[in-house]
């Protein structure tokens, strides 16, 4: 049975900014350091995965959505194949990694589907698998999002939309999640191409260092 993310993926694969590096890849690279290991959470089709390893890191992508994998393992170029692994999995689960084995964590629009609990697991596992002094470096919807609010209320700030759950964050409410890092940097004023042409630059971006 194909999933809500796997039919998602399907549409995505008509928008034109899906094969393009996200505004939010391009601008993070500055803080990364200038090799290592990424792991991204959610990764999607790979467009990230494609940027970076064209820039020398080695990635992980993981994603729950096999028809995602399947379009990002046709998307790699083959000279790529050997630096980006593919690995299906639900971020809701303990992530399949040693510890300490990443130098960089990243995850672009893909840590705010879960409830509070479910969350600060997710924020731990992240913990355990970076290196001493590795970055993590993610991009989440916002309480300023001109969507928030909608749909059926399960928690602060955590809400039911059809058939997906949806959690918006603000630059106070993440600290709880992200405390035991150093903040490298901090605002609501993340971009998509998606979302610029409807006017929305408000997204919560956090790069910070274990
Ligand atoms: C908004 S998309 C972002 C995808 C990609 N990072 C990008 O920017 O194009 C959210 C991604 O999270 C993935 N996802 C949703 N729930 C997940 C879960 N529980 N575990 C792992 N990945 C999940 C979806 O399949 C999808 O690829």
């Amino acid at each position: 049975m194909k999933t809500y993310w796997d039919r998602l993926h399907k549409l995505y694969t008509k928008e034109d900014w899906i094969n393009r590096p996200t505004l939010f890849a391009q601008w993070v690279i500055k803080y990364f350091p200038p090799s290592g290991h990424i792991l991204d959470i959610g990764g999607g089709q790979g467009q990230d995965a494609i940027y970076f390893s064209g820039k020398g890191y080695q990635y992980t992508l993981t994603d729950i959505s096999k028809t995602g994998l399947d379009y990002a393992r046709k998307k790699i170029p083959n000279n790529m194949k050997n630096r980006i692994k593919l690995v299906k999995h639900d971020v809701a689960n303990p992530l399949p990694f040693n510890k300490e084995i990443f130098d960089i964590v990243y995850s672009h629009l893909s840590l705010h589907y879960f409830d509070k609990k479910t969350t600060k697991k997710i924020f731990s596992q992240i913990y355990k698998v970076l290196k001493p002094h590795g970055f993590i470096a993610i991009m989440l919807n916002s309480t300023k999002d001109p969507e928030y609010g909608q749909g059926k209320k399960l928690e602060q700030d955590f809400y039911q939309i059809g058939e997906i759950t949806k959690r918006y964050f603000s630059p106070k409410s993440i600290k709880e999640f992200v405390q035991p890092y150093h903040t490298i940097m901090l605002d609501n004023r993340g971009e998509t191409y998606k979302d610029r042409r409807i006017g929305v630059h408000n997204l919560i971006r956090f790069v910070g260092k274990k």
